[in-house]
């Protein structure tokens, strides 16, 4: 169980390390100041309906009640070591699983983990204002459960850069703190993360694809041979799962009440869609055309020595290593990587070590494909006749083997102009977000009512009624 009468709850044993312990807590107030500045906007006096993790337990580990979120409880969770745990791939493979960082990998270990800490708050940041526009005290309080929970990702991070890595550590726990979302001169680590998060498609768009992302470089650092990285990030998995539901369900109800509305009027053109205030299809399309490409790009390049290493050296697994049955050495397997040669896109083999981004990519994919798969399902049984696609691989990419090419949504290798000719068919135009910003011009809160352009969830949180009282504004 997790000691809450501590200053900071953890299940670390954090008091017998009065240095660490030390540190933190200095850290905390930094923290908390961030919280104050870049967290949810005006929300520090509200009262949300939370749920707060009390054990790393698989049953029962939250609680719910009624907190203010500057009062949220971070702490630092792991889940509980298993003595007999080993390095399971690369050249270390067998060797028992380190509790302390291997020296030659400090530098390559210390920046995977501010590359993972600092999308924790970036998307607190990203998010920040749209509590102004909520369509409902449901969503409202969903999202802050999700910033809550990525400032505890945040915190999971920080307790290894102080645990494991001394005063670069810290100092690198420091400018977790001063970085900013979209700030010119000290951005975020990652593109996908500095950009906006203007409205709540875009908010639900960015969790069910970049919150997913992190699920699998999550899944791929729970592999880790340094067994501390590994527990930390199991436990940050679980909560990850309901960042995902949230953006998984928020797109499935836009496009439900879109359908609901699209049958009952028998409006098919986007504009009498439009003038019926909700999101037409083709908008949808457009966002989901976005931030897939953009999440894409996270994954790194599709060849990558640096990926390799990060394997070999036992740091950085494949989505569900120790379930995949081949020798987790991989020095003769080979992976397919496509790249555009004299104008089309071909695919070839490269060695497997190098292509393990790709590799995550493509497993990414996949799971991306199912829930547009249920997406596509709510409208197939509205009986409406459009289809949500995903995009080609290659379509809007900045990074790896795309990166200043211009392919369309089918994959056709095309010119500059050609491109840029129907760029607002493939992406959202200013034009498109101006409309989608104009339905949400104020916050719907009263208890069970929901705003026009989505449709209510199937059921509330924790069991609660849809017309519970998510969130207490005093
Ligand atoms: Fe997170
Ligand atoms: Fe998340």
């Amino acid at each position: 169980m997790i000691n809450y009468t501590e200053k900071i709850p953890n299940n670390v044993d954090l008091g017998r390390d009065r240095v660490l312990q030390r540190a933190l807590e200095h850290w905390q107030p930094a923290y908390m100041g961030w919280w104050y500045d870049m967290g949810p906007n005006e929300s520090h006096n509200y009262e949300v309906y939370l749920r707060t993790a009390i054990s790393v337990e698989p049953d029962g580990w939250a609680q719910f009640g009624y907190v203010k979120m500057p009062d949220y409880r971070w702490g630092i969770f792991l889940q509980p070591r298993d003595e007999k745990r080993e390095v399971n791939f690369g050249i270390h493979k067998g060797q028992t699983a380190w509790q302390e960082v291997p020296g030659e990998y400090r530098s390559t270990l210390r920046r995977v983990i501010v590359t993972q800490g600092d999308t924790e708050p970036a998307s607190v940041e990203q998010q920040r204002m749209l509590g102004a526009s909520c369509p409902s005290m449901y969503d409202l309080r969903n999202i802050f459960q999700v910033n809550v929970e990525e400032g505890r990702h945040l915190w999971a991070m920080v307790y290894l850069l102080h645990r494991y890595f001394g005063r670069d550590g810290r100092e690198e726990a420091e400018s977790l703190l001063a970085r900013r979302s979209g700030d010119a001169d000290n951005p975020r680590i990652l593109g996908a993360f500095n950009e906006a998060t203007p409205d709540w498609l875009a908010f639900y768009m960015f969790t069910f694809f970049t919150d997913r992302d992190g699920k699998f470089q999550l899944c791929a650092l729970a592999e880790s041979g340094f067994d501390p990285l590994a527990r930390t990030c199991r436990f940050m998995l679980t909560e990850e799962a309901h960042h995902m539901f949230v953006g998984e369900t928020g797109v499935g109800r836009i496009i439900q009440r879109t359908c609901e509305v699209m049958k009952e009027s028998k409006a098919e053109d986007p504009s009498d869609v439009r003038a019926l205030g909700v999101i037409d299809l083709p908008t949808i399309q457009r966002y989901l055309n976005f931030h897939y490409s953009v999440t894409l790009d996270l994954y790194g390049s599709d060849v990558s020595s640096n990926a390799a290493n990060y394997y070999t050296s036992g740091l950085k697994g494949r989505f569900r290593e120790t379930k995949l049955n081949d020798d987790h050495v991989l020095t003769d397997a080979e992976y397919p990587v496509s790249e555009v040669v004299g104008g089309t896109i071909i695919t070839k083999n490269v060695p497997a070590l190098t292509a393990l981004n790709e590799r995550l990519r493509d497993d990414y994919i996949d799971e991306i494909a199912d829930g547009v798969g249920r997406w596509q399902r709510v409208i197939d049984s509205a009986g409406i006749p459009f289809r949500l696609t995903l995009p080609h691989k290659g379509f809007h990419r900045e990074i790896g083997n795309f990166a200043g090419q211009f392919i369309s949504p089918d994959g056709e290798v095309l010119s500059e102009e050609a491109w840029k000719n129907h760029e607002f068919e493939w992406l959202p135009s200013p034009k498109d977000y101006a409309y989608v910003l104009s339905l949400m011009s104020g916050r719907v809160v009263e208890p069970g009512r929901f705003a026009n352009w989505i449709a209510p969830p199937a059921r509330g949180v924790n069991n609660q009624p849809l017309n519970f009282e998510y969130v207490r504004f005093n």
